[in-house]
């Protein structure tokens, strides 16, 4: 945790002063320590050099397995590729230009690829995360000057009210137990004329048959889910046999990525959420306006996807 990230914080109960005791320092960076609120007295751990503000990650342990597990797969600056950067493109509509010099929120950091770009793009980018992700965001990105990673809930946060720039959750909110709460949690964060990005499920996709799948695959454990959700590696090449591939696909959808891991990280991120709600790009739009948003606007869809998804992004007034 850098130093500069406890102007940021305060208390997620009461909204009191962080003070920061018994640190320990490493690399100019605070690795161990207490933030103690000056208020209602209540202490939150600073471990392994990431602030927490919960003490479980409850809903979220898939996630906490996931982003582990995969910790790279995903990160353009480790396989060489600009795959992340393209998909923030399409999905936020953000250009460098955009970003440069800004202070960014990324609601639901993962394991970081978007931060990273953000990063990269010269921003600068808190990441919050409710899950053990933070421990993979941490190691992919953590160490650079324009970076901050934080254990919090959504529901909860420990970021002080119109801080932000702009803001971006990228397949977050969904996850959540509650999407409309979830988006109406985080508005207040952002400064006034800052824009947030949201990216979520939509209705009526071709994946519709994995909600039956789900309802055994959310029950699983873990470990075995991990396991089963290889079989998108092989499934990817009965997926090209004419009409058998699509009738495959149709009853057990699985990723189509080249990628072999890539397909594997996003068949498990699929199947194994407790919570994945699906929305409308309307419903979207009027929580947008709800919320005090104007210059909303709706991105084209992934083309070439098989997903129906839902990308917006408004400026709050
Ligand atoms: C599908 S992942 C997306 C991660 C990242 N945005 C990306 O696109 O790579 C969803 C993330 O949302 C996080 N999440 C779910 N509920 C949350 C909450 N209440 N507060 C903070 N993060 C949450 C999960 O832990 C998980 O890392």
């Amino acid at each position: 945790m850098k130093k500069k990230m406890l102007e940021m914080l305060f208390c997620p109960s009461c909204s009191g002063t962080l003070n920061l005791e018994h640190a320990t320092y490493e690399d100019g960076e605070i690795k161990e320590g207490l933030l103690l609120c000056t208020m209602c007295n209540v202490p939150y751990k600073v471990t392994d050099f990431i602030p927490r503000f919960v003490d479980t990650d409850t809903y979220v342990d898939s996630f906490s397995f996931e982003w582990n597990k995969f910790y790279d797969v995903q990160m353009d600056i480790l396989n060489n590729n600009d795959e992340s950067e393209r998909t923030f493109l399409w999905k936020t509509g953000w250009k460098p230009e955009d970003i440069k010099g800004k202070l960014v929120l990324d609601v639901g950091v993962g394991a970081g690829r978007f931060a990273d770009v953000v990063s990269r793009w010269g921003g600068e980018v808190v990441g919050i995360d409710l899950s053990y992700a933070v421990h993979a965001a941490y190691k992919n990105i953590g160490k650079r000057d324009n970076v901050h990673i934080i254990q919090g809930d959504i529901f909860n946060l420990p970021l002080k009210p119109e801080t932000f720039d702009h803001m971006y959750s990228i397949g977050v909110l969904h996850h959540t137990p509650d999407t409309r709460n979830a988006f109406h949690s985080v508005v207040p964060l952002l400064k006034k004329g800052g824009e947030f990005a949201v990216f979520l499920y939509a209705h009526g996709h071709y994946h519709a048959f994995s909600d039956r799948w789900r309802k055994i695959t959310t029950k699983l454990p873990i470990k075995l889910l991990y396991y089963l959700s290889s079989i998108a590696v092989p499934l990817y090449y009965i997926h090209k046999i004419p009409f058998f591939g699509r009738a495959a696909q149709f009853f057990l959808p699985t990723a189509n990525w080249p990628d072999r891991r890539w397909r594997w990280l996003d068949t498990f991120d699929w199947y194994a959420p407790k919570y994945q709600w699906k929305h409308t790009w309307p419903e979207v739009f009027q929580w947008y306006k709800e919320e005090g948003f104007t210059d909303i606007e709706l991105f084209e869809l992934e083309k070439e996807s098989s997903l129906a998804l839902v990308c917006m992004r408004g400026r709050k007034i």
